[in-house]
């Protein structure tokens, strides 16, 4: 199951989310994962765990062609020869020749230096050395302006998103740039949300699990969502999403659950170093 970036490269549906474990539990986790039929993992050099996840995908029993690596550059790494060098470590600690997937974690707007790191991931993609480029928590007018400045659009923007923050506005505003919207925080950090009576009843409806119904509206909201989980028996459940569907009244009535609250930064003021 994939969905088509606008470079021509097929991304899964969905993918296991590693953050906050460390190397050994990511190491643990990808691997079980992977057994499981997970193809896309995200890290991020921020977590530190990318070698954990790297220790996974060498010792995978399925070829590295068939998995979908992404990680993300931290804000200390700002700036085109900084870019460069983030990279680089990132891709040590992985122990990979190449990234499927390379985003900018945050665009701190502060520091006015994501349009030079953006023409490093470019250069990066030229390399070869990532297959796509993409960010993370920007907002339209940051992309516009990646955009304008450098004629290369991110493909991926990965944001929060979950039915108590569902980014309605930003996913339209991707949908018209082929931009497509990855959330993190996809079961609201296993919050209250699993346990709001709109989302029990439809588990119990659909003879699913709460997590189960929410990753499916993420689905068809269109979007890619990331659960994380450290848990074999929930990341069996959380990838088993493709065999059922939600009614559009069903969808409806999530709805009222979007109370607009993020649980986590905001990307015009988040400082991540
Ligand atoms: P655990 O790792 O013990 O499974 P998010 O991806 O939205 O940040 O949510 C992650 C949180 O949700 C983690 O605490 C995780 O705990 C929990 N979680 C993941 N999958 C499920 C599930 N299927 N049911 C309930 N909680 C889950």
């Amino acid at each position: 199951m994939t969905v088509m970036l606008a470079d021509g490269r097929p991304m899964p549906r969905l993918g296991l989310g590693t953050w906050p474990m460390n190397d050994e539990e990511a190491r643990q986790a990808v691997t079980h994962a992977i057994s499981l039929g997970y193809r896309l993992i995200d890290t991020a050099a921020g977590y530190g765990n990318e070698a954990g996840v790297g220790a996974a995908v060498a010792q995978a029993s399925v070829a590295r062609e068939e998995l979908f690596v992404t990680t993300k550059l931290r804000g200390s790494h700002h700036g085109y020869d900084a870019a460069l060098r983030g990279f680089e470590e990132s891709r040590a600690r992985l122990g990979l020749d190449y990234v499927d997937l390379y985003l900018i974690h945050w665009p701190l707007p502060g520091r006015g230096l994501y349009i030079d790191t953006w023409r490093a991931f470019v250069h990066l993609r030229e390399q070869g050395l990532v297959r796509s480029i993409g960010v993370s928590n920007f907002t339209p007018e940051q992309i516009e302006r990646i955009i304008a400045e450098t004629g290369v659009a991110p493909v991926v923007n990965q944001v929060e998103m979950h039915p108590g923050f569902p980014q309605d506005e930003l996913r339209a505003w991707h949908a018209g740039h082929d931009i497509v919207t990855e959330s993190w925080s996809p079961l609201g950090r296993g919050s209250k949300l699993l346990d709001e009576p709109a989302v029990t009843d439809l588990a119990a409806a659909h003879g699913r699990t709460p997590a189960q119904v929410v990753l499916r509206w993420h689905v068809q909201m269109g979007a890619v969502p990331i659960p994380k989980s450290a848990d074999p028996e929930r990341m069996r459940q959380n990838l088993e999403v493709f065999d059922f569907s939600l009614s559009s009244e069903d969808l409806a009535r999530l709805e009222p659950l979007a109370t607009g609250g993020r649980l986590g930064g905001d990307p015009d003021t988040h400082v991540e170093l």
